[in-house]
């Protein structure tokens, strides 16, 4: 059957702008890989994916390394009322695979305050893996509480709550292929609840 090809610049109808294109983030996706692969050289990783925000790009990203991988997820309670962050992560679902001297790869969506990311290089340290490296796909640089700075980055973005590409909005939005601001009449309250 044929299909309708979208327009150029096409856009989901509830975002008010897109910050990065499907193209931009498969590009970079690219370059992070060469980047990841050129830092471990021919050493196996372990990467840990903070579900749910992390599973698109760590899909994409992950197709991108040579390197042997075991891959493993771990599951932080999000602390957040829609956009803001009203109190601590906790970690509601742990590790099942060994880390104790493996190089560690941790992947998530996006660098914000940094709580996350701290408490889980945390938890990982403690069980004594070989090295530690963090890659987030979007650094949100001037909202920083606790300080943390990621090994490989994506894109650093201004302080905006974006949706897409694995980041959501009460939970909705992980689909949308780009990434983008929602228009402001749907982020407070949302309309479609
Ligand atoms: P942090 O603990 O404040 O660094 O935030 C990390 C988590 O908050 C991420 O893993 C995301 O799930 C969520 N988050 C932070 N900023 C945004 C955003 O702009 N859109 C969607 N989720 C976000
Ligand atoms: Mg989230």
């Amino acid at each position: 059957m044929p299909t309708a090809k979208k327009p150029a610049g096409a856009t989901h109808r509830d975002l008010e702008s897109v910050l990065i294109t499907e193209t931009a983030i498969r590009r970079r996706i690219k370059k992070l890989g060469a980047e990841i692969m050129a830092a471990y050289g021919d050493e196996p990783i372990t990467v840990i994916s903070i579900i749910n925000g992390a599973i698109l790009f760590t899909a994409d990203l992950l197709r991108q390394i040579d390197n042997p991988i075991r891959l493993d997820c771990i599951r932080i309670s999000s602390y957040r009322n829609e956009t803001k962050s009203v109190g601590k992560p906790q970690l509601i679902h742990s590790l099942t695979l060994d880390v104790s001297n493996r190089h560690v790869l941790l992947i998530d969506d996006i660098l914000d305050t940094g709580k996350t990311l701290s408490l889980v290089a945390e938890l990982i340290r403690r069980l004594n893996p070989t090295s530690l490296r963090v890659c987030v796909l979007l650094d949100k640089r001037g909202r920083r509480e606790v300080p943390f700075e990621a090994d490989f980055v994506g894109f650093k973005i201004p302080d905006r709550f974006v949706v897409g590409y694995g980041l959501d909005f009460a939970e909705r939005y992980r689909n949308l292929p780009c990434i983008g601001v929602l228009k402001p009449h749907l982020q407070n309250p949302p309309e479609w609840a």
